[in-house]
């Protein structure tokens, strides 16, 4: 596989999926599989480290969790919380700046301070940006940048001016996404930002993946041709 694709490789993004059949298959509690699925995000991050993958985002909780059992969403925010707090992956020995992308406000307070916390603490690392999407939609981000617009005195806008309003304003699209679990659809993830990425849909769940998944990902990366709408030349 050659490595030269690598330099067209920016941004992958990941949806994170099969955490509770990866728990259930195991007669264990869903969130045993959310704990499990922190392990795969740490392998990921340590791999992107090493291909040198400049951004890095993934799907934590979307608008429509909010469907699920109060237990199991309060799981998934304790584990984040403390996850955090504690920091054991030790984001700024890594040179990883932290964000998030979705709407922070229905969170409890102490989830949001320690999330705003930790991207303050680690804004000036240069080696990778991961971002987490939580309460995040694509449908609601795009409702909320609407509105953004509407409050300006603007009367019409280009596609490149609107994107400013979206909460991905600093990511670049992403060329790759992953999503894990063997379901093929986007659920809501990045809809305009996914115009033209690759998408890539493997069988593993999401607590079993690691630098060969990635790998993996990245071989059938390397063997798409992007077009744009253009044509081969
Ligand atoms: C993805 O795993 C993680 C979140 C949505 C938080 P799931 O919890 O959706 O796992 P499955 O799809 O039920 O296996
Ligand atoms: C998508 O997974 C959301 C995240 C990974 C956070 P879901 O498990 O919520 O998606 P559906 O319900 O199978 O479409
Ligand atoms: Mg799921």
């Amino acid at each position: 596989m050659s490595k030269n694709y690598l330099n067209l490789l920016d941004h992958i993004a990941i949806i994170m999926d099969g955490n509770g059949r990866w728990a259930t298959k195991r007669g264990l509690p869903r969130n045993v599989g959310h704990k499990a699925g922190v392990k795969a995000i740490e392998k990921t991050i340590d791999a992107c480290l090493k291909y040198k993958i400049k951004y890095l985002t993934f799907f934590a909780f979307s608008t429509e969790n909010w469907k699920r059992d109060e237990k199991e969403i309060n799981g998934i925010f304790s584990l984040l919380r403390d996850y955090l707090h504690d920091n054991p992956y030790n984001f700024n020995e890594k040179g990883v700046s932290v964000k998030h992308i979705g709407d922070l406000n229905p969170f409890p307070e102490d989830l949001k301070n320690q999330l705003l916390k930790t991207e303050k603490e680690t804004s000036k690392n240069k080696n990778i940006t991961v971002t987490f999407a939580l309460n995040y939609g694509g449908r609601d981000e795009v409702v909320r940048a609407i509105n953004k617009v509407l409050k300006s005195d603007k009367k019409g806008i280009t596609f490149d001016e609107f994107k400013k309003n979206l909460d991905t304003k600093f990511l670049p699209d992403p060329d790759l996404v992953i999503r894990t679990s063997g379901e093929n659809r986007l659920s809501n993830f990045m809809l305009l930002q996914m115009a033209y990425s690759e998408l890539y849909f493997p069988k593993v769940l999401w607590p079993d993946f690691n630098e060969k998944e990635l790998l993996k990902a990245l071989k059938v990366f390397s063997k798409r041709e992007r077009r744009f709408g253009g044509i081969k030349k």
